[in-house]
């Protein structure tokens, strides 16, 4: 090898060994989504560890949901492959890709907003095979976000923004997941209501669970995460330890998007 190293040649998550290891890992190669005429994304690549936070940053229109919600099969890919938990997932229907643990929290929220909290919660564990373990996971739920049980009958699309991010989160983690895509959760959050949100996510971390993180909160993003991938018009532009992410890089590969500190 006589090329230059670029930063997006970094290759510190080794992608054979995710893609062989069943540890809840992503790996995705030469990802390729259109929205019918327009191409979302072209040939991306990225890598999360298994047990490891990726936040995944950039501007408006980058292609950051598109990525979430095609390797959630959510939207059909045109090319490339998707590896995941050591299986290959791609072109799976978005039931499958749930029941094997990777949840993704979309943009603007997962819950159903006519149901009561209670009921979000009920939707979520019904693939648990008991009374009982369903029982005990809105349980954990209510363990990690109290506010939830104080307002278990109160209608859904009426919590407030962050209480609505912690019903989201709790509806993914009661069910046990390998891996959590979690999209823009904190956007619109007050600040102590981001907290919150972190430390359900950190909370999973701790468990075990993979997370890749989408946010605009650029500097706590990295400083959740173990890795970064900056993606630009469809593509991974930067790669590399979260920490390596310094003001540079931020500058020159999400220039005005990088926000304050
Ligand atoms: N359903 C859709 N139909 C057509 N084009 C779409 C659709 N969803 C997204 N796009 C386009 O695909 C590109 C990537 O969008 P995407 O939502 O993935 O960006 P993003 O990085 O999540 O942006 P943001 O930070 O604003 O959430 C954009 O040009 C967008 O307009
Ligand atoms: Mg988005």
């Amino acid at each position: 090898m006589t090329s230059a190293v670029t930063p997006a040649d970094h290759d510190h998550a080794e992608p054979d060994a995710v893609a062989r290891s069943a540890d809840g890992g992503l790996l995705v190669e030469g990802l390729g989504v259109d929205y019918g005429q327009s191409r979302a994304l072209f040939g991306l690549d990225l890598a999360a560890r298994g047990g490891s936070a990726l936040a995944v940053l950039g501007p408006n229109g980058a292609g950051k949901s598109t990525l979430g919600r095609a390797v959630a099969g959510l939207v059909p890919v045109c090319s490339g492959r998707v590896w995941f938990d050591g299986q290959d997932i791609t072109g799976w229907a978005a039931h499958r890709v749930r029941r094997a643990g990777l949840a993704y929290i979309p943009e603007g929220r997962g819950i159903f907003p006519g149901l009561s909290v209670l009921d979000n919660l009920r939707m979520a564990v019904r693939q648990l095979p008991s009374k009982k373990a369903r029982e005990t996971a809105i349980d954990a739920a209510y363990g990690l976000f109290p506010v939830l049980e104080q307002r278990r009958d109160q209608r859904a699309g009426s919590l407030s923004g962050g209480e609505q991010q912690m019903l989201a989160l709790g509806r993914v983690l009661v069910v046990g997941p390998k891996l959590i895509v979690a999209d823009e959760m904190s956007l619109g959050l007050a600040p102590l209501m981001v907290n919150a949100v972190f430390d359900g996510l950190a909370t999973a971390r701790e468990d075990g669970v993979t997370v890749v993180l989408i946010e605009q909160f650029v500097h706590r993003a990295l400083a959740f995460a173990d890795d970064c991938a900056v993606i630009s018009r469809g593509q991974v532009t930067w790669s590399g330890p979260a920490a390596e992410a310094g003001p540079q890089v931020l500058e020159q590969y999400l220039g005005a998007a990088a926000g304050p500190a």
